[in-house]
């Protein structure tokens, strides 16, 4: 069977990894996919995005089943697209994905819902906004409503740094359309967790729980990124925890969206904010839905996935989630993410790569920013590599990864040393 997996970063690398493990699968392409899937063996890389040339690739080679990895195409609608051509594919139509696509959706649905997040209001007018942050003050969260790759929510610590956002978005137009508009919320304390569950219209299929750490640097310092290391599982979603938020968030959301005409089928993935207290007390809120995987989540997840994975998504895409089990390993997987230069701001690409060793049962290095030049690799985007490890507990999988991390080389490489952290410390 031939599998087309639609995207370039590490999530997707990791997405045609795991399929390839399936006896049923022969084949995957990846598009426009990166350096690590155009070396893997029985992968290839395809260089399409449009969602009409993606369908028309996908009749041509005869291809069963199409996953999405990320949210511009969803907001283009390549689902849409794809089953009015009776294609199979996996993810939310364009209308679901505006959970994700659309901050000021997603907050107006979890009101209409009762599904908990932070408070906020919703602006267009610059000056309107600008009084609102003078009557809450700081700290206060200004967020684009539209998708602005990872650079569209401040977490202002400061009024004036609130209106500089502000004047960011709504005066100088800095990230277009999808700044035109402006979420403004409550900022939420506590510790995050990635709460990432599959979908096929009504049956809800939890995947283990994760958590990633957003700053550039150490001590959760410096700017957020698209997330510079990721672990599964986590331990502050205790049973507890991970039964209400079933009960409080998911279900609510899925029949939710269900009710308002809109199902929701592929992965749905609940940003969270724990807060303090104990399992039963402390508040559980929605920070931002996104209707995708996680990336880095994704690929410790998937190191520990013991299921075949084409059949959890052929269960996804009949609608028979409710007959798909779901296998972990119970060790901890921890992925480290190696950057470029100067990321998040204005990475910088072409530095060769060098040192990547082959995939071991307990360490893969998915890539993500890397092409190949010739038979050279080299960096080609903010994210380059995910070094992912497993083994028996966090410390072992931190130091596995870090050894692996270590081996590897380019110029400028920036990574964070103390991935899994929080794990540790509750250890
Ligand atoms: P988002 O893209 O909405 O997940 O926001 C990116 C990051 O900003 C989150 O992972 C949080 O670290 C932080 N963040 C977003 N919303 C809030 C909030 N209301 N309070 C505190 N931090 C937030
Ligand atoms: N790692 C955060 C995200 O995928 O949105």
């Amino acid at each position: 069977m031939k599998l087309l997996v639609i995207g370039s970063g590490g999530r997707e690398h990791a997405l045609a990894w795991k399929l390839l493990q399936s006896p049923r699968v022969d084949h995957v392409f990846v598009a426009p996919g990166n350096g690590g899937t155009a070396t893997m063996a029985h992968s290839t890389n395809v260089a399409l995005s449009d969602p009409a040339a993606l369908a028309d690739f996908v009749k041509k080679e005869g291809i069963a089943l199409t996953v999405v990895g990320p949210e511009a195409p969803l907001a283009l609608g390549v689902v849409d697209t794809f089953r009015a051509q009776g294609l199979k594919i996996f993810g939310p139509t364009r209308a679901a994905a505006q959970l994700e696509s659309s901050k000021d959706f997603a907050k107006a649905f979890m009101v209409r819902h009762q599904i908990p997040t932070a408070a906020y209001q919703t602006f267009t007018d610059p000056v309107a906004a600008h009084a609102y942050i003078e009557a809450q003050g700081a700290p206060i969260v200004i967020k684009a409503d539209g998708l602005a790759a990872g650079k569209g929510v401040v977490v202002a610590l400061t009024a004036r740094e609130a209106h500089d956002a502000i004047d960011a978005m709504l005066g100088d137009g800095s990230l277009g359309a999808a700044g035109a508009r402006v979420v403004i919320e409550e900022c939420l304390l506590g510790e995050e967790a990635s709460f990432i569950i599959l979908c096929d219209g009504k049956n809800i299929l939890p995947l283990a729980t994760s958590q990633d750490h957003k700053r550039l640097q150490d001590a959760d310092q410096g700017p957020n990124t698209g997330g510079m290391g990721a672990y599964s599982p986590a331990p502050v979603v205790s049973a507890a925890i991970h039964a209400r938020v079933m009960r409080e968030v998911i279900t609510p959301t899925i029949e939710g969206m269900k009710a308002d005409g809109i199902p929701f089928t592929g992965f749905l993935y609940a940003g969270l904010m724990i807060g303090d207290g104990d399992d039963v007390t402390r508040p559980i809120k929605v920070l931002e839905f996104n209707c995708r995987l996680g990336d880095p989540e994704t690929q410790p997840i998937l190191m520990r996935l013991r299921s075949d994975l084409l059949e959890v998504f052929e269960h996804g895409v009949a609608g028979t989630l409710n007959q798909s089990v779901i296998d972990w390993d119970p060790r901890t997987a921890l992925g480290v993410v190696m950057a470029s230069a100067n990321y998040p701001s204005t990475p910088r690409l072409g530095d060769p790569i060098t040192g990547i060793p082959a995939a071991q049962p307990d360490c893969v290095v998915f890539h993500a920013g890397t092409a190949l030049k010739g038979s050279a690799l080299q960096t080609s985007g903010g994210r380059v590599l995910c070094v992912t490890a497993l083994a028996d507990n966090v410390r072992a999988t931190q130091q596995r990864a870090y050894e692996v991390v270590k081996s590897i080389n380019f110029n400028g490489a920036q990574y964070r040393t103390d991935i899994g952290w929080r794990a540790l410390e509750k250890n």
